[in-house]
This record gives C-alpha cells, structure tokens and sequence, in this order.
C-alpha cells in the first residue's frame, strides 16, 4: 500500500484527500520509482476541477512529473536503470503519490548536481518549453521569443533555453518582482502587462518587427496585441488559454497579413512514441547543461511544501503567487536524498 492523494469529488483544493491505496504493480516495460517529490502544474488544477481528466487508460492520481529512486523494473525493462538510480520522469498523471509506474524511456537521470527536490522541478515544465521552442517554433539564433509568464514554471525554463539556443528571451508577467526575476535568467526586456500595453514594449524593443516567436499561454485576453507583436512569418505558439479561449474580431485578417503561423500544442495526450524521442532530445542536448561548471541551466524553485500541505500548495498557484516551480515533498523522511 502507499501514501497518494485522491480526488473523489472535484471541486476546491480541500477536496484533494489523502489516502491509503494499493502500490502501482510495473507493466511491461515499467520501472516502478519510490517518489521522492513531485511537483505542481497548472493542469493539476483544471484536472481537480473535473475539467481535464486523465487520458484512457492512465491513473486517476494528479501528478505529471517526478524524482526519486528506482525501486522494482518490471518485466522486460531493458534499459541501462537499477534500483536505487536517482530519475526524474515525466508522467501522464500518478505523481501525487509514494510510488508510481512510467515506462522505462520516459525516465531521466537526474544531473548529479542537483538534489531530488530541484530535480523535481525538471520534467514537465523543461519538456514543454523545449518542445515549444525546438519541436514546434523551430527557432533559431539571434530570433526575439516574446515568452508570456516569464516567471510561471514553464516561462522560466523558456527564458534559459531561449538564451541556451542563441536566440533573445523577451517577457511579460504581472509584477516587477516577476520581471526581475525573469531579466535575472536571461531576459532581455520585460513587460508588466497590468500596467503597460506589452505590444508597445516588444515594438519598441525590435526596431518595429515584431517578435519572431511568440510562445502564448494565455490566448483570448493577448490575442490582438499578440497578433500586432507578431513579425512577418512570425510563429505564435499557443500552448495555454490562462487568459480565455473566445476571440472577437479580425484574427484571421491580421495574422494573414503579417503571413503569421498560428501553432497549437498540447504535450500530455501525445503518443508514448513522440515522448519518448522528446525525452531522448531533451536527455542529449539540455539535460547535460545543469551539470555545467558554472551551470548553465537551473531548475526554478519557488516553495517546496509537504504532501500533507497540498491543498495550500494548489491555493498558492492558484493566487499566482509563485516564481518558478512549487515542489511538493513526498518522501520526507529520507534525509539524504532531498
Ligand atoms: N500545452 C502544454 O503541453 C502545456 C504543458 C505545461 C504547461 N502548459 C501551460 O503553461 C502555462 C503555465 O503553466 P505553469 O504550470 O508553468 O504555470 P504557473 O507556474 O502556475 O504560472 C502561471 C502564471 O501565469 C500568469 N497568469 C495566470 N493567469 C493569467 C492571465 N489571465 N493573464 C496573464 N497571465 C496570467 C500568472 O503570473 P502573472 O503574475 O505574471 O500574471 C501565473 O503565476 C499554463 O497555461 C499551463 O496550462 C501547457
């Protein structure tokens, strides 16, 4: 049995109870970690909600990533992971638990200067972004990446990544606090968008042309001064809708004069397959840099809470109170690892 926590009725973050259930067995191919830590994702919220359930066939525990230690492989597991390997791994849900069962290739190993609880942190947001960025945007060097929340998981794992590949990061985000903290990763230029229009700031910034990469989280709220911050060709990768799913208005008209691509993406109900060649992408040409001397790379933390505290922990994203990832700690007792 384990630890994990169950929604039974979706609604408020008091509905997410923890409870006493039986361990995931390993299927074909599976290697069964001993969670360490997980961490939260906006997803996490709408799938407590009722609003985005779990594809067939998947857990019904929330949870998209996770560090900790392999326990058991399951039969025909062939790959180079033994028990008691430190891993990262990105899940289709289950990581709110003790224990969860991913397929051996969506396993990482975590970059040996880092603990379980940074590590944590990797997975779900570094995946997205890299993806975002090389898989659908296909940028390139010296290309502006107008990144919205610039402080969320997602956007400050885009900030670096953008810098890693050559090209200039490029924020908005609700406060100056998040603004510095975005510049302090590697953005060239920040923009409050409560205070100021942001398409004023990113013409200012490119001399008129606009951005070349918008990665837009947001959706219906930005989309004119999206669509205006778009360089000709420009592609507007639309990966959230934080900020509503409705337009009104001449979208159509404008994106077809900039000849803009509008590119939608959605990383969980991909096919193991896509994951898997993403994770080995992502294993050669990032992973390694977190373990630069200095790092290139780090994992944004900004509040580590208790399994027990997870009702907090959703209340605080929900505020949008945080900078970077909240980590939740599931294996306490295990000092050495955390
Ligand atoms: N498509 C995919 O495959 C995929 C994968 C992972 C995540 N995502 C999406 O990526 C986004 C970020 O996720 P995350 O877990 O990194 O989020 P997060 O760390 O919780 O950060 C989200 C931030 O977005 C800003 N925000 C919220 N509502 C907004 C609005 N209406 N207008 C403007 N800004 C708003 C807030 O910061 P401010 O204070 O700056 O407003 C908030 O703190 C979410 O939309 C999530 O669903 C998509």
């Amino acid at each position: 049995m384990m630890r994990a926590v169950y929604v039974d009725v979706p609604g408020e973050p008091e509905n997410l109870l923890l409870q006493i259930v039986p361990r995931p067995q390993p299927k074909h191919g599976e290697v069964l970690i001993k969670v360490h830590a997980t961490a939260l994702n906006r997803a996490d919220i709408l799938q407590r909600r009722g609003l985005y359930p779990p594809p067939a066939g998947e857990s019904d525990i929330i949870g998209l990533e996770v560090a900790g230690t392999v326990d058991t492989l399951g039969p025909g597991v062939k790959a180079r992971w033994r028990p008691g390997d430190r891993v990262i791994a990105l899940l289709c849900g289950g990581g709110y638990a003790e224990y969860v069962a991913v397929p051996e290739e969506l396993l990482m190993p975590v970059p040996t200067n880092l603990t379980l609880c940074q590590a944590a942190a990797i997975p779900e947001a570094w995946l997205t972004a890299f993806q975002l960025l090389v898989l659908i945007a296909q940028v390139k060097e010296g290309e502006v990446v107008l990144v919205h929340a610039g402080a969320s998981g997602v956007g400050t794992a885009a900030v670096q990544l953008v810098r890693l590949f050559g090209a200039v990061p490029i924020v908005t985000a609700g406060s100056s606090e998040k603004l510095k903290m975005a510049e302090n990763l590697g953005a060239a230029a920040g923009f409050n968008y409560k205070e100021d229009s942001f398409a004023q700031g990113v013409h200012d910034f490119t001399g008129g042309k606009g951005a070349n990469v918008i990665l837009d989280c947001i959706g219906g709220t930005n989309w004119e001064q999206n669509v205006s911050s778009l360089a000709t060709d420009g592609r507007w990768v639309l990966y959230g809708t934080m900020g509503g799913r409705a337009v009104e208005g001449n979208l159509l008209g404008k994106l077809l004069s900039k000849r803009g691509h509008l590119l939608c993406s959605l990383l969980r109900p991909r096919c193991l397959q896509y994951k898997e060649d993403l994770v080995k992408a992502f294993s050669h040409r990032v992973l390694p840099h977190f373990s630069d001397q200095p790092a290139s790379l780090r994992p944004v933390i900004d509040s580590t809470f208790s399994l027990e505290d997870i009702a907090e922990a959703h209340r605080h994203m929900e505020a949008n109170r945080n900078m970077g990832k909240i980590i939740i700690k599931v294996s306490p007792q295990n000092q050495e690892t955390q």
